[in-house]
């Protein structure tokens, strides 16, 4: 599924194939045990607890603790984590394998017109350091080795066992599908500077340089080794981009440089006062007619069962993902207006996958019918 470039940091064989079992073993915790646990809710926990209380379980907290006690969950819960410990593991083994000569072809790749600032005096927020997000040893920050790309370079590999296939051969299916939404929704805005914040190492990016020719196109994180390895990545692809390293809370873009500024899967990794910067600093940065949309997972309130909730806020508890459960029920419209957005100018609401929509893969397709790209912005 995945298209190679010149700095994928390829498995040999044997990696493969650990690569391989690790992705189908989420397939299988995700697709033949998952229904298990649901089941097991339905017919045990949630009929034990109306008994006990005469109502049924009103909030995910409810659902949560009920079903920690059950044997049956607490294995579901071990094997999910454990396959996330394992695919940092055996990809990032591949990783400092190839390291050296990966560095190497990062400083030495040609731009093909894109660029990179890196700044030293970015101080990694702490609610990025302090935790190894997702399991991902180091975070996306951490660097051990002169001009280092291996958080950058694990990133790409994880993303591929992780999103099993759906996020397309350059694993940009999101991007394409904000665009087609951006298409549709303001089919009058023609961007000439598009900004991508937490853009990581520019999966996401990367569309918009074909999907509007002629615009300049920015990302922005405050992770060195991803940015260093996004700059590879992107002049690999031939795509050029301009990456800096910058906290998105406060850049040094002047007032009103976007028509467009964007983020895919930024929001529930971002603790709540930081998103509110960021909200407010995309304001100051959008010209007059200029749009905001960030990418996220739906929000608690789109899903009436508390008990799917707990699907995703499992990460909040057990994944290292500190901010899932506070992003998933924050007012996000109100943050949008308190950062100067007009609220009859705000947007909550889903949009399909463009990838899953086109694919051959019938399951991939039935999933498409279920919108599950989240989209919040708004209009200036
Ligand atoms: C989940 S990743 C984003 C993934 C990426 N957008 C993609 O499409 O693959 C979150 C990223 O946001 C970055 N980030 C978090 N807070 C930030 C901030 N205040 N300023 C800039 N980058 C930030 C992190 O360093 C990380 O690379």
């Amino acid at each position: 599924m995945q298209k190679p470039h010149a700095v994928y940091a390829m498995p040999d064989h044997d990696e493969g194939a650990r690569e391989c079992f690790v992705r189908e073993l989420m397939v299988h915790v995700q697709r033949d045990l998952q229904p298990g646990k649901r089941a097991l809710y339905d017919r045990v926990v949630k009929p034990r607890f109306e008994k006990r209380h005469q109502r049924p379980p009103r909030t995910r907290h409810e659902v949560r603790l009920a079903m920690e006690q059950e044997p049956y969950n607490q294995m579901w819960s071990a094997l999910r984590r454990t396959t996330q410990e394992i695919m940092q593991d055996v990809v990032g083994e591949s990783v400092e394998r190839q390291l050296p000569g990966l560095i190497d072809q990062c400083r030495n790749v040609s731009p093909c017109g894109g660029s990179l600032r890196l700044d030293a005096g970015v101080v990694v927020p702490r609610y990025l350091s302090a935790v190894d997000i997702h399991c991902k040893p180091g975070g996306y920050h951490t660097e051990l080795a002169a001009d280092d790309v291996y958080a950058g370079a694990t990133y790409e590999r994880t993303n591929v066992v992780f999103n099993m296939g759906t996020g397309g051969p350059l694993n940009d299916d999101r991007a394409r599908s904000m665009i087609r939404f951006v298409r549709e929704h303001f089919p009058d805005l023609r961007p000439r500077r598009i900004l991508d914040v937490g853009c990581t190492i520019g999966f996401n990016t990367l569309p918009y340089v074909d999907a509007f020719p002629g615009a300049e196109v920015y990302g922005i994180d405050v992770a060195a080794p991803c940015l260093r390895f996004a700059h590879a990545r992107a002049s690999a692809i031939g795509k050029p981009v301009h990456f800096s390293q910058q906290n998105a809370e406060h850049t040094d873009f002047a007032d009103g440089h976007f028509d467009l500024i964007v983020s895919v899967i930024l929001m529930h990794e971002t603790a709540n006062r930081p998103l509110r910067n960021i909200f407010q600093e995309c304001y100051r940065l959008l010209a007059p007619g200029g749009v905001m949309l960030h990418m996220d997972t739906p929000q608690y309130d789109m899903m009436t069962d508390p008990y799917d909730q707990t699907l995703g806020d499992w990460s909040t508890y057990y994944n290292a993902e500190p901010f899932w459960g506070t992003l998933h029920e924050l007012d996000l419209t109100q943050l949008m207006v308190d950062a100067g957005f007009s609220r009859s100018r705000a947007i909550e609401t889903t949009a399909p996958s463009l990838f899953l929509e086109q694919a051959g893969n019938a399951e991939f397709r039935a999933r498409a019918r279920r919108p599950n790209l989240f989209l919040a912005g708004a209009r200036k």
